[in-house]
């Protein structure tokens, strides 16, 4: 069984003018147009350097030239690769998140539905507000139980472990966040689904890693059997960088 890979880039830490100008040349005009819409510089960075990382890891895998792949949306805006206009046809899930500084793009061959979200914790954000507004009830006591120095982090783990599953599904927020709940006990994740929700919980498997910085990140796959995800760093078309800087804090069964 094929293991999930996680790609993570520090948007930031790639400043070469030459390496940069030839991102811009790997996007289809779709996407041009979409990066040279943004205001701001950072954003701007952001979404090129991302999708540069997008391509060159699924040109890998699909061993189509990065600039060449051709992508099409579903209904709710999720991506996938338009297979009638790519050499390769071995079905191959992906999904892409990007946050703060840093950009993931989960990859796994197969067909089952697949979906990543990374965040920055920031501070500034009314977490306990949010995890009223937007989380299941036993999420909240969870919440509110843990200790006031661990209590941010927490809240981002299970926003990432919400969002990755709302974008493995690829519905956006047309789910209701409070109909399914995640659980923490050490390093074992349980999720559980309202029957409103037409889900089987135990078709899912889940990771929620941290890195310095602080971030949270959280995979979502369709699959009782998939193994644990590989993490790696990297800079697209550049030197590849130690692995080891971010650790699984928990996973489902
Ligand atoms: C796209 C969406 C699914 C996620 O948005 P986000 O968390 O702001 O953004 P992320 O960086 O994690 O993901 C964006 C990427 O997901 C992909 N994407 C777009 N629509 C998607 C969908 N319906 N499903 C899965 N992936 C999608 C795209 O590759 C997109 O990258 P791009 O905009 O650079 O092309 C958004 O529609 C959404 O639902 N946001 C919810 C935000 C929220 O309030 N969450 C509360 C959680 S507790």
């Amino acid at each position: 069984m094929s293991r999930p890979r996680l790609f993570f880039c520090d948007t930031s830490s790639v400043t070469s003018p030459a390496l940069l100008s030839r991102y811009r040349e790997l996007l289809e005009p779709a996407e041009t147009a979409r990066l040279d819409r943004f205001r701001f510089e950072k954003d701007r960075h952001s979404f090129l350097v991302s999708h540069a990382l997008l391509r060159t890891v699924l040109s890998e895998f699909t061993g189509t030239d990065a600039a060449s792949l051709q992508f099409a949306a579903g209904e709710h805006g999720k991506p996938y690769l338009d297979s009638t206009r790519q050499q390769s046809t071995a079905p191959l899930a992906f999904n892409l998140s990007h946050s703060g500084s840093y950009a993931a793009v989960a990859v796994r061959q197969g067909q089952a539905a697949l979906g990543v979200d990374i965040e920055f914790h920031r501070a500034e954000r009314r977490f306990a507000e949010l995890s009223r507004r937007y989380f299941a009830d036993s999420e909240v006591r969870a919440l509110d139980a843990e200790p006031g120095h661990a209590r941010m982090g927490r809240f981002y783990d299970i926003w990432t472990l919400k969002e990755a599953y709302l974008k493995a599904r690829g519905t956006g927020l047309q789910l209701p966040l409070e109909d399914f709940a995640f659980a923490f006990s050490a390093d074992r994740l349980d999720f559980n689904a309202r029957p409103d929700l037409d889900d089987c919980p135990q078709r899912w498997r889940f990771w929620c890693a941290r890195f310095p910085g602080e971030f949270s990140v959280a995979l979502a796959i369709e699959s009782e059997e998939s193994p644990e995800p590989v993490l790696e760093l990297r800079v697209p078309l550049g030197e590849s960088r130690p692995t080891a800087f971010a650790r699984i804090v928990a996973c489902s069964r």
